[in-house]
């Protein structure tokens, strides 16, 4: 149900960078123009400039940087019946906190997002760096009711459609580095944990989270983090809309989600996996339960388990685990 604050946004958005005069806002909201101002002004304290003129009405000036519900949902073009989001100033986790959801009944899919997280979580149990520093940290949740082994290229589609999304978003050149992380140049913007409760035989539920660099800039890292990491702001040379950019994430997520349960993904696969994997015939090691592989990568099989070939021309098969880059492509 949109509020007058949705329909405010919604307005403006839609005549930006043009006026949207009080009386036509307070008609579209079925209330007085004094209404309308007090409405403009809860949006001013939460972040909103608007330029304001007794002839002509309102404009939008500048929006939050920092993430806004009723912005990302004004912005969303893809929305599943009965969609939910939860914006939060601070959380443990925003995967923690879908669980925690998803645990109390709340109808799915949901999102879950977070100014900052005080434990935020990557893959391999280690901590994912999660400061108010313009960043994203994103839990989509979902109840699949499918079986586990129809699952196994899901974080990788995902991952996949997020660098799609980047590309045409930002006009830059992401790659995916198996199994979840997306890369500017070998420096790590974004990251995915895919967590899932299992029931006997079907996946209960399903939590996509996300963590993606946006605005930080290299200064705020922490110094062992500054080399590794990036942020698409540092990529592009300037802010990027975090709160459209987000919607336009979101939206790409139920429609991956949606094509991947439907089981109408391979082709595309296919395609994206050609346009943005990154460790095509390079030479590498994977990390796995303190064992290190070295080979060169021969692929992807069914279940987006990556084929490493060793030194002796046998082909082995690894589900999960840490690549590390041995030399530069030729
Ligand atoms: C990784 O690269 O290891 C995955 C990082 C995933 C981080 C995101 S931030 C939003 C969500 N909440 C978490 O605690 N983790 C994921």
């Amino acid at each position: 149900m949109p509020t007058p604050e949705h329909l405010i946004l919604r307005e403006l958005l839609a005549h930006d960078p043009g006026w949207v005069s009080g009386a036509a806002l307070a008609t579209k909201l079925g209330v007085s123009r004094v209404a309308v101002w007090q409405h403009v002004e809860k949006l001013r304290a939460a972040g909103f400039t608007f330029e304001a003129q007794r002839a002509r009405g309102y404009r939008l000036a500048a929006k939050p940087s920092s993430p806004h519900a009723a912005l990302i949902e004004t912005q969303l073009k893809v929305r599943p019946r009965c969609f939910s989001l939860l914006v939060l100033d601070e959380t443990d986790s925003t995967n923690d906190e879908a669980s925690r959801q998803l645990g109390a009944g709340r109808t799915a899919p949901f999102a879950v997002l977070a100014r900052r997280q005080t434990k935020g979580r990557g893959r391999l149990g280690r901590a994912w760096h999660s400061e108010a520093n313009g960043n994203l940290y994103l839990s989509v949740a979902f109840r699949p009711r499918v079986s586990p082994e129809r699952m196994g290229a899901f974080t990788l589609w995902m991952g996949l459609n997020v660098c799609e999304l980047l590309a045409n978003f930002a006009k830059v050149s992401p790659g995916l580095k198996w199994p979840n992380d997306i890369l500017f140049d070998g420096r790590k913007a974004g990251g995915i944990l895919t967590e899932a409760r299992i029931d006997s035989d079907q996946i209960r539920d399903l939590v996509f989270g996300l963590g993606l660099n946006i605005n930080s800039s290299a200064a705020g890292w922490p110094t062992d983090l500054g080399q590794r990491a990036i942020s698409l702001a540092e990529v592009t040379g300037a802010p990027l809309d975090f709160n459209r950019l987000t919607a336009a994430l979101i939206g790409r997520i139920f429609l991956a989600y949606q094509k991947f349960v439907d089981g109408d993904y391979t082709r595309t696969f296919a395609d994206l996996w050609h346009r943005y994997d990154i460790l095509r015939g390079r030479e590498i090691a994977v990390l796995e339960g303190g064992r290190r592989h070295a080979g060169t990568v021969a692929g992807l099989d069914d279940e987006g388990a990556l084929l490493l070939r060793d030194a002796r021309g046998r082909t082995q098969r690894y589900r999960a685990g840490e690549v590390s880059l041995e030399k530069s492509p030729r």
